[in-house]
């Protein structure tokens, strides 16, 4: 027998006010065909003055409990991947477990940029394989609405706000690729790109800062590294592209995910896309994906998923479980 990380419940969180494409027409030189066809953008959601990366966390976080059937003090741990916690510290993590009226157990913010969840979710793994933790919560919360320069037209189109959660749960499986649960990660960094997407703010500048991208170069480190770490992670488990029911990609960009699911073998048919409505929601983009996802009636229990992100650092990786 072998322990497994097993999905119990899954939710998200989208703020309401919703910003198509034509918005950015009244203030900049760009155009809803350019973003639509440079990244496959329609809309995205912004968060309200008053809604921040905890609270967007704390509505996924409810809404994966629900779907789980448990509460708050039913949890061990909590880890949130954000990049845009509310506060330098405390964590963005240690808030949502006071509002979701977790006493007890441990709670941390997990920082990889785009690449968060799947870093997070290779934590709950180990903290589960481990023995640490029976039940861990593990949320992709942002709000980079708050890290856009809105006059630089090649970045402030391509982001949104969003959460998504999941609840991860110890249960034995017989040591086979047929499990539920986690059956494989894969992580990355390779901190000699980390001039290629980065915040020009933070303890040293004294200002939070503007997200800046050298965005032709992060691409082509994209389409090479996602679709390695992909194949990466299955072939550790003795599984092939032939295998995986659904590719569930980081939404950066719709020219990126085609271009992975072709070098990984999978159709466009399985892959589960949200970017069009999300757009880039950075750690969130992955779980926003898993949840809307299910709810579409895509993705159901028994399915090989393969996850895979980067973003800032360079950090990237996947992740192969089955729901
Ligand atoms: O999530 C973290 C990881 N991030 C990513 O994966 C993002 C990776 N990069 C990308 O998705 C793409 O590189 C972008 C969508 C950012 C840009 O697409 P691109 O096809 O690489 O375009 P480009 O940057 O090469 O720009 C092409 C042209 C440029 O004009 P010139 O120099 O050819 O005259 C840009 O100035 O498009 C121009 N441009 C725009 N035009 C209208 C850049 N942004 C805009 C805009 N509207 N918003």
């Amino acid at each position: 027998m072998t322990l497994r990380a097993v999905v119990r419940g899954v939710g998200h969180y989208l703020p309401e006010r919703v910003v198509p494409n034509s918005e950015f027409e009244k203030t900049l030189d760009t155009s809803d065909e350019w973003i639509r066809s440079r990244s496959g953008i329609e809309r995205r959601h912004f968060a309200a003055d008053n809604e921040n990366t905890s609270d967007l966390a704390t509505h996924a976080a409810r809404a994966a409990l629900a779907s789980a059937g448990l509460k708050g003090s039913d949890i061990d741990a909590v880890i949130l991947a954000t990049s845009t916690a509310d506060l330098t510290f405390p964590s963005a993590a240690t808030m949502v477990q006071s509002e979701i009226g977790m006493t007890t157990g441990f709670a941390f913010d997990v920082q990889a940029v785009c690449a968060g969840f799947v870093y997070a979710l290779s934590n709950a793994n180990a903290l589960i394989l481990s023995g640490q933790a029976k039940r861990v919560l593990v949320i992709g919360a942002e709000t980079f609405s708050r890290i856009m320069d809105w006059t630089d037209r090649s970045t402030c189109v391509l982001f949104g706000d969003g959460a998504g959660a999941l609840v991860l749960e110890a249960e034995e499986g017989a040591g086979t690729s047929d499990d539920r649960g986690i059956l494989a990660t894969d992580l990355h960094s390779d901190g000699r790109y980390r001039d290629l997407l980065y915040v020009d703010g933070g303890i040293s500048t004294g200002t939070n800062g503007f997200l800046r991208m050298q965005g032709p170069e992060v691409f082509r480190h994209a389409v090479e590294k996602l679709a390695q770490t992909a194949h990466h992670a299955l072939e550790s488990v003795g599984l092939g592209a032939d295998d995986v029911d659904w590719v569930v990609p980081h939404q950066a960009n719709i020219r990126i995910i085609k271009s992975t699911a072709k070098k990984l073998g999978v159709p466009l048919s399985r892959v589960i896309l949200t970017v069009q409505d999300h757009g880039n929601t950075s750690a969130a983009s992955i779980p926003l994906a898993l949840s809307v996802g299910v709810e579409r009636g895509q993705i159901r229990q028994g399915d090989l998923l393969v996850t895979e992100a980067i973003g800032g650092g360079l950090a990237w990786g996947s992740v192969v479980l089955r729901w």
